[in-house]
């Protein structure tokens, strides 16, 4: 008996008297009580594999750092399975989509792939990871190289002034502030777009990871990226 059933036994037999079942709990019990001879454990799925884990090697996906996304190994792994039992194109909807792994990766694989993502940070990752494809690496690479020799402070924030939201007043010191000006004033030198929307996300995703998780949550949930 896998452990997930043990513990719904243990839950809907002798409740512990300091542990309260809530009624989503009882409704997962239901759950596995119904549906407990259909499930099977699959040992090719472990946790570094399903999580957001295995995403840590891939350029790019690794820049965004959010850990309820699927790993584009799984999504990966659970389209070939389809694609071996059918021949008509694979067509994939992603209603929960995240930063998008499962919409990239079966795009690569020459799905066609829609989504629908809730927060504003989710949609700015996916649009980025699909323009990551339309950049040219000469010129990320140079604006690379023009921000390794640009001081992230005051003297190159070019007057650039932050505009704050009221969440965002106490967010970061007068320093980080001004580092994040200048930068500002470093992205305005990138004349492409999609180059300019790359080194753009490539800010937030390191601010992302500066943030705790309280603070990120409500920060990405009220910003209006796009
Ligand atoms: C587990 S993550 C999705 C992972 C994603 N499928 C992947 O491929 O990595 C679930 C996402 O659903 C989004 N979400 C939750 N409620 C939503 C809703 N009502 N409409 C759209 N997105 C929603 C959340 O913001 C979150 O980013």
């Amino acid at each position: 008996m896998n452990k997930a059933i043990q513990t719904s036994k243990q839950l809907s037999g002798n409740t512990p008297r300091n542990l309260r079942v809530t009624s989503s709990q009882n409704q997962r019990i239901e759950l596995y009580t119904k549906y407990s001879k259909k499930l099977t454990i699959n040992p090719d799925l472990t946790s570094s594999i399903v999580s957001f884990q295995a995403n840590k090697k891939i350029p790019l996906y690794r820049w965004f750092k959010y850990k309820e996304a699927f790993s584009s190994e799984f999504v990966h792994y659970i389209l070939d399975r389809f694609k071996t039992t059918t021949k008509t194109p694979l067509r994939v909807l992603d209603p929960f989509a995240g930063v998008g792994t499962t919409l990239t990766t079966a795009s690569k694989l020459g799905c066609e792939a829609t989504g629908i993502e809730l927060l504003p940070v989710g949609v700015a990752s996916i649009r980025a990871r699909f323009l990551a494809h339309e950049v040219k690496f000469r010129s990320f690479q140079y604006h690379f190289n023009r921000l390794r020799g640009f001081a992230l402070d005051l003297s190159s924030s070019n007057g650039y002034k932050f505009p704050h939201l009221r969440i965002t007043e106490m967010a970061f010191s007068k320093e980080t502030e001004d580092a994040l000006s200048a930068y500002a004033t470093f992205l305005d030198g990138i004349k492409n777009k999609e180059t300019r929307y790359l080194f753009w996300f490539a800010c937030l995703s390191v601010l992302f990871a500066l943030l705790n998780f309280q603070v990120s949550q409500i920060f990405f949930r009220e910003i209006p990226f796009l």
